[in-house]
């Protein structure tokens, strides 16, 4: 990977729930001690259909983030105000890394995120991608570009938000060969199992994960295990070799799961939870998103309504936990804070 160093220029692409918190933890970047050597600028911020902003000496992110709360969108009063879209953006501007945090689209196959993503490593910047896209539907072209023009393509929000998934697995597993990984990796699906174990419906569920902003408008994706799909295949993509889509998963809805069928586990002391697993198999990787029984002493039992888990399997150093309690927007910001002090000439 090639190294970088602070002060970096960054485009931030998509400008939602991550990109705004990122920007309200720069502006704000005093309050955390340990940030005091984050020195980057943020020279583009392209959204969908909010309007963008571009200013190679920095934008104002508490202007950008003020006007946004008072406006809903970027006006041409702002002096950083331009007539810009992302493609447009990653292909002109002068940045050192491109943020792309625009929303997953499955039906668009992790489009139009890859051709962000494409475009930057293609002439030389890095990329931190909080979009799973490019990992699922692209990921060994995306992996290949980036060698080729020695630039870094990092992507540790993707999965488990900020926690170090990937990082501990390049970083402190070297030399390990992954045989099997496991997760429970979706929040949507996991906050209704457990509002069913508490006497709730499978729609009160729902409404309650929506009421805390857990679950979006159309949870769709969630309760159809597809987030879950896209989430083991990054994984399986990046940690053990496979060259796996989202399609290729044997995928579970949780439609089917039943109020009485969580009661029914409870009283043989299981919990259902929605389980991701990639495996090997005849020399190929295999995936699958199931509601599987887990034993209440098993750790995956003591995962709780938004938090996630993920096991390691290996052939040297056995089997590695990791767990995730209570994300919120921050430890999602974070993910992108991690990466890019990675790029300040970390050693990966
Ligand atoms: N939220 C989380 O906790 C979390 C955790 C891990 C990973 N992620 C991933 O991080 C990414 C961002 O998540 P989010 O919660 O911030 O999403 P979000 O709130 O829906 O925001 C998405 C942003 O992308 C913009 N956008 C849409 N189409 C675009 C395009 N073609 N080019 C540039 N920007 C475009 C949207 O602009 P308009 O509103 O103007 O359309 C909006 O500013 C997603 O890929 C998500 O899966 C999120």
């Amino acid at each position: 990977m090639g190294r970088d160093r602070f002060p970096l220029k960054l485009l931030l692409v998509g400008f939602g729930n991550v990109g705004r918190e990122l920007a309200r933890i720069l502006v704000h970047r005093t309050d955390y001690p340990g940030l005091a050597d984050l020195d980057v600028s943020v020279v583009g911020i392209t959204t969908g259909r909010h309007k963008s902003l571009a200013n190679e000496d920095g934008i104002d992110l508490a202007r950008a983030l003020q006007e946004l709360d008072e406006h809903g969108r970027f006006t041409p009063g702002n002096p950083d105000y331009a007539e810009l879209d992302s493609v447009k953006a990653a292909e002109t501007l002068d940045y050192d890394v491109l943020v792309e945090m625009s929303p997953l689209s499955i039906e668009n196959r992790g489009e139009p995120a890859t051709r962000h993503v494409r475009t930057a490593l293609g002439r030389g910047r890095h990329v931190i991608s909080c979009n799973k896209g490019p990992l699922a539907f692209a990921f060994r072209e995306i992996r290949t570009l980036a060698d080729q023009k020695g630039v870094a393509f990092l992507h540790e929000t993707t999965v488990m938000d900020g926690s170090p998934v990937f990082d501990m697995a390049r970083s402190c597993m070297r030399g390990n060969t992954i045989l099997r990984i496991d997760g429970i990796l979706n929040s949507t699906s996991n906050y209704v199992l457990c509002a069913m174990e508490k006497g709730k419906t499978f729609a009160e569920g729902v409404a309650g994960a929506q009421a805390e902003q857990i679950a979006e408008a159309d949870p769709s994706n969630d309760l159809d295990g597809w987030d879950a799909s896209v989430k083991i295949v990054a994984l399986a993509n990046v940690l053990m070799g496979a060259d796996l889509r989202p399609h290729d998963v044997d995928r579970e809805s949780m439609a089917g799961i039943t109020p009485d069928r969580v009661k029914a586990a409870r009283e043989r002391g299981n919990r259902i939870k929605v389980v991701c697993s990639a495996w090997r198999e005849n020399n190929t990787v295999k995936a699958s998103v199931k509601a599987s029984e887990v034993p209440l002493e098993h750790p995956f039992a003591l995962v709780d309504a938004t938090g996630s888990i993920v096991r390691f399997e290996t052939d040297l150093l056995g089997k590695i936990l990791m767990t995730e309690e209570n994300p919120d927007i921050t430890t999602t910001a974070y993910g992108v804070i991690t990466d890019l002090y990675a790029l300040d000439g970390g050693d990966r």
